[in-house]
């Protein structure tokens, strides 16, 4: 897998995309965002791959947002879909099946911070910033911003930052639940990693199922979100993987899961 905008590196059942345009601190225009929707696809498919980290090139910046080049020149119909195909993107990622974890390694901004909410968890380094600016260019968050950022962090502190349009350092955003975690910058890759292959050793089936059921049911009535749990549970019932994880408890040994 090459990409122009991409670097994917494979490690076991880990694999690192890491955002590779430096020279804008790795703003994402519309090829990058076309890049990151294919090579997720391809993990996706990948068996063999059964967790995902995410960074951003160089120690600056994991994503400074959206390409303003291309913002500053939208109209009113390509604004809308290029709203649209961010949201179809950061979907695939946060729908995926599979672990993606975002190791914020400098600025999140906007389509950054938007980015990094997409994934399933957040790690940080200790100089990394978030922040929506969208405002401060008269444009507002275009890649769900307005509705992940709430949902994480509810809806006073979400309205606060995006309304003000400015940033905030990884421990402030560990404090408000923006970030899972946040370790020294040189630690940064290894703790994602470490992290990742941990969540990699796990049930793949029940992974998936976990993410799944914690997406879907936050957008449903509880009652609804319970029998939806409980049809997963059912279903993951009919896995070897879930013999596997009982008889190994009671065994007193560590499960191997095949995914199966
Ligand atoms: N889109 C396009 N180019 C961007 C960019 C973006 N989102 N963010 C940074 N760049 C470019 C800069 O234009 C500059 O290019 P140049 O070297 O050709 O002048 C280069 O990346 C380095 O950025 P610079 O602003 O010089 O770095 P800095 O350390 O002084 O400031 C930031 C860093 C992140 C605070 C600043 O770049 C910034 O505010 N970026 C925009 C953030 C934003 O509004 N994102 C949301 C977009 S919807």
């Amino acid at each position: 897998m090459t990409f122009d905008n991409l670097l994917i590196e494979g490690d076991g059942s880990v694999a690192t995309v890491t955002i590779n345009r430096p020279k804008v601190l790795n703003a994402l225009n519309a090829p990058t965002l076309d890049d990151l929707r294919r090579a997720m696809l391809e993990l996706k498919r990948d068996q063999s791959v059964r967790a995902i980290v995410i960074t951003g090139s160089g120690d600056k910046s994991f994503v400074a947002g959206a390409d303003i080049n291309e913002l500053a020149v939208q109209s009113p119909s390509s604004g809308r879909d290029h709203a649209l195909t961010g949201q179809h993107v950061f979907d695939l990622i946060e729908n995926l099946g599979k672990p993606v974890i975002a190791a914020v390694n400098g600025y999140a901004l906007g389509g950054g911070c938007e980015l990094a909410m997409a994934c399933t968890l957040r790690i940080a380094a200790d100089t990394a910033t978030f922040g929506q600016p969208e405002i401060n260019l008269g444009i507002l968050p275009g890649y769900a911003g307005t509705q992940r950022l709430p949902r994480l962090v509810g809806k006073g502190r979400a309205m606060a930052l995006i309304l003000s349009g400015s940033a905030i350092s990884a421990l402030e955003a560990e404090r408000i639940g923006l970030v899972n975690r946040v370790v020294p910058a040189a630690d940064l890759l290894v703790e994602a990693r470490r992290m990742a292959a941990t969540l990699a050793a796990q049930a793949p089936i029940a992974m998936r199922y976990i993410i799944n059921a914690i997406n879907h049911g936050l957008e449903m009535p509880f009652a609804q979100g319970c029998a939806y749990e409980a049809t997963l549970f059912g279903l993951v019932a009919a896995t070897d993987d879930m013999r596997e994880g009982t008889r190994a408890f009671l065994e007193k040994r560590k499960p191997s899961f095949q995914g199966k």
